[in-house]
């Protein structure tokens, strides 16, 4: 890109002004947002998984009720980020390829297996916990269809957020059965969660330049320690216990000291090795293809209303 123009378009940023998709940018922001937003997307629509396995399970008519409009509110938003990325250059078509064939990455926290009742609280309590923190930010984020899509998501995490907490209130205030659910799942889905935010910041191969461009607002590690500082409170409120003998209050820091996730199993679950992986990747291809007959059919009546309008 001609130095000129970088430097034109970087003053833009600077001054907070959003680009939109018509507008000059350059080629390296629209690939690395393409990434992002796809990817985002992708995690949207593979996250309906995990919740998805206990629709038919839910202990009541409400609680499966409202896990219903929660997964139903993710495929929303898997469909604003699908269009968002399009304004881009990508089709959907290439993006859900990007996918299937595994090139494609979504949030590593989706590979995990949703064994009890009492995963739907943890997912909702620390899962869209983790993805307010994060997306709270990106509202601000410098492109323009990110930053609305972003805005409009944002209004329906909080609900999302509110029903696990009350979920794990129940079950942490209920019999001693049900608090050692609860518990058992803080303990599994604890260290997954602190994942979401990406690795270390000296291992983020894209922050400096996300943040330059204000693709991204704040650092990995800033939002993994404002998500720390923010939910073992709510932990201690559920009288459960975060699964870190080193987390302690740090007055210095005005938050707390706490223990890093297991990075090697970070990256092994990028590379595809985590538990659920490939019951997810498959999940997905499987409903591509159980879909083609109703695209084919869509496609060919596009096709004759076109030719009936051509007469
Ligand atoms: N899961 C999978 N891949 C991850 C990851 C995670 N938790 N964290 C980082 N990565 C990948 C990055 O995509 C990148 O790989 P790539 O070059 O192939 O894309 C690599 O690890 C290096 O990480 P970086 O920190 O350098 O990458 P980014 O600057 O892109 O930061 C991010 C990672 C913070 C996740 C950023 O991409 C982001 O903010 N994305 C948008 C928000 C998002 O995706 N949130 C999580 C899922 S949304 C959700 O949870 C739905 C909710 O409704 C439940």
């Amino acid at each position: 890109d001609d130095p000129g123009m970088l430097a034109a378009f970087q003053a833009r940023i600077d001054r907070g002004d959003k680009i939109e998709p018509k507008e000059w940018m350059p080629e390296g922001y629209r690939k690395t947002l393409i990434r992002q937003i796809s990817q985002h997307a992708h995690s949207e629509i593979v996250g309906q998984l995990p919740e998805g396995n206990w629709i038919t399970r839910a202990p009541t008519l409400q609680r499966k009720a409202i896990l219903l409009a929660k997964v139903q509110d993710e495929a929303g938003h898997g469909l604003y980020l699908y269009s968002a990325a399009e304004t881009l250059g990508i089709s959907r078509d290439e993006m859900f390829e990007q996918l299937h064939s595994g090139r494609a990455k979504y949030s590593s926290i989706f590979n995990y297996p949703t064994l009890t009742w009492a995963d739907m609280g943890a997912v909702g309590w620390l899962v869209d916990g983790a993805a307010i923190m994060n997306q709270v930010p990106l509202q601000r984020t410098s492109y323009g269809p990110y930053s609305r899509a972003m805005i409009r998501i944002c209004k329906e995490e909080s609900f999302h957020q509110r029903q696990g907490y009350h979920i794990m209130m129940k079950m942490a205030r209920g019999t001693e059965a049900q608090r050692e659910m609860a518990q058992d799942a803080l303990d599994r889905f604890w260290y997954p969660a602190l994942m979401m935010f990406g690795p270390s910041d000296k291992d983020s191969v894209h922050s400096q330049q996300s943040m330059a461009w204000k693709i991204k607002i704040n650092t990995n590690d800033e939002l993994r320690q404002r998500f720390v500082n923010e939910t073992v409170p709510q932990a201690e409120f559920l009288g459960l216990t975060v699964p870190d003998p080193e987390l302690r209050w740090n007055p210095d820091k005005e938050g707390y000291d706490f223990s890093q996730p297991d990075w090697d199993e970070f990256f092994e679950v990028l590379k595809g090795n985590g538990p659920c992986n490939r019951e997810r990747l498959g999940a997905r291809v499987r409903a591509w293809e159980d879909g083609a007959w109703f695209r084919e059919g869509l496609t060919a009546y596009a096709d004759k209303a076109a030719q009936r309008r051509a007469g």
